[in-house]
């Protein structure tokens, strides 16, 4: 007897996409067979049943300077997450001016108590070498279970020189820490920001134009030079573009270890959005920015090709009609000073099931393994998250594989108030979310279920893909 039966979906296991029972009991998946007997039985014939989708890079509450606020608190994003059929996420924890990560941390995890509706856990922000942070703070953090953390080569105040991150790194390989990089390099975007806003070239698209296919392929090939150096994993998260994956493709064919992110903006927006009239580019000023349609079908060769690992949303919201978001002091004035990033963690699934295994581009298990296995594999979540096994928390999702609609933001859950994909027209949507075996989202909307989200103590690593 289960506490819980899903009958007879399509179930997207490690091995097998096969019609099954799912058998939960105490919230997690016990059996997996035919003819299950339950408390509860929830029927889903014609339904496709996932791996509850992990995204693995959200930023949620960020402190985002002066003014800045981000649109999306734990209950929000978290919201959004469930109705878009993920259980688990990880957004980044960064510290406050003059605050310690450790410090930081402990602020950071008070904000998600009792407000999360899928599980989570947090990445760190590394963006100071000093003595407390590297000898004391950073390897505390990563012996506690939060066994990843981000570094910049970008981002004034963010960026980290290389000798920063050799540093840095030399902290991940002592305690086996995954380093994720944000490739882009800060001086070649300050000169060319410089030269286009002296030649008055001041709109959202010059945000596209200054930040060229190269500054990031430069920036991804001395990360994985580092990497190399330092003997240590490297994620390189949101590759936007053909050069860039080629670098990573050079560096594997040489041995060295490294996984590749793609996000959805880089598979379906361009550049061209940015030069929408008036302010409304600035809906779609990210970094790395949206290339053109053969960087998204370079990215897209990856997808196929499986030269990517991961697939995450990077939601980073802001408020479109809000001084305190895109419409920030000075942004008209400058694509500088427009708050960088686009929200997309309710959306992140649906456009790749739609866009990629709906147009036969991926197999089910390869979706089931961008969206959420390597995810858990890659942070240490792979005890219980990324699969649909015997013995994995009962993260399942249920997708309606000829639901039929286009994307509205007023049907979506997030604290911003536009979605860059206003309109896009999406076959297959997920319409039951259950977090270790309770129901936390039906028909697109919560249950009612309260937070219940849990901070998942994190293993190190499993780099063998
Ligand atoms: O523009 C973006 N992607 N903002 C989020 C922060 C980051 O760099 O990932
Ligand atoms: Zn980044
Ligand atoms: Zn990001």
């Amino acid at each position: 007897m289960h506490d819980l039966v899903i009958r007879g979906a399509r179930v997207v296991t490690g091995t097998d996409v096969a019609q099954m029972d799912i058998g939960i009991l105490d919230g997690r998946i016990a059996t997996l067979g035919e003819g299950l007997v339950g408390a509860e039985v929830v029927e889903a014939a014609g339904l496709i049943a996932m791996p509850g989708g992990i995204d693995s890079h959200v930023h949620i509450s960020q402190p985002s300077g002066p003014g800045i606020e981000m649109a999306d608190d734990f209950a929000s994003a978290s919201a959004a997450a469930a109705c878009g059929g993920n259980t688990t996420i990880l957004p980044f924890c960064l510290p406050e001016e003059g605050q310690s990560l450790r410090a930081a941390m402990a602020v950071y995890l008070a904000k998600a108590e009792g407000q999360c509706h899928v599980d989570f856990g947090v990445h760190l922000i590394v963006h100071r070498t000093d003595a407390q942070t590297l000898g004391q703070d950073l390897p505390a953090l990563l012996e506690a279970g939060h066994t990843s953390f981000k570094v910049f080569m970008t981002y004034k105040g963010l960026a980290l020189s290389d000798r920063q991150i050799l540093d840095v790194m030399a902290v991940a390989e002592r305690h086996g820490a995954m380093v994720m990089v944000h490739a882009e390099n800060e001086d070649a975007i300050e000169f060319l920001r410089d030269r286009a806003e002296s030649s008055g070239q001041i709109a959202p698209l010059y945000h596209a134009n200054t930040r060229p296919v190269a500054v990031e392929r430069e920036a991804v090939h001395r990360a994985i030079t580092l990497a190399e150096i330092a003997r240590v994993p490297l994620t390189i998260v949101h590759v936007s573009n053909g050069e860039a994956l080629d670098e990573i493709r050079r560096a594997r064919a040489r041995g060295a270890q490294v996984f590749a992110e793609t996000c959805p903006q880089y598979l379906t927006l361009t550049a061209a959005d940015l030069d929408r009239s008036g302010f409304e580019g600035a809906k779609y000023v990210c970094s790395p920015p949206p290339r053109d349609e053969a960087e998204q079908r370079a990215c897209w060769a990856g997808i196929e090709r499986g030269d990517f690992e991961l697939y995450s949303s990077d939601h980073c919201p802001f408020r479109f009609a809000d001084p305190a978001g895109k419409d920030a002091p000075g942004a008209r004035a400058s694509f500088r000073n427009i708050p960088n990033g686009i929200p997309g963690i309710e959306t992140r699934l649906p456009i790749l099931f739609s866009e990629g295994v709906g147009k036969g581009r991926i197999s089910l298990q390869r979706f089931a393994q961008i969206t959420a296995t390597n995810h858990a594999r890659l942070y240490g979540l792979a005890a219980r998250k990324g699969s649909i096994r015997v013995g994995a928390d009962a993260d399942i999702v249920l997708w309606d594989p000829n639901l039929c609609r286009p994307i509205r933001q007023a049907d979506l859950h997030h604290g911003a108030d536009y979605t860059p994909w206003e309109g896009f027209e999406v076959t297959g949507w997920p319409v039951a979310t259950f977090l270790r075996g309770h129901a936390i989202m039906r028909d697109g909307e919560l249950t009612g279920r309260a937070p219940a989200g849990r901070l998942q103590q994190r293993a190190t690593p499993d780099t063998l893909l």
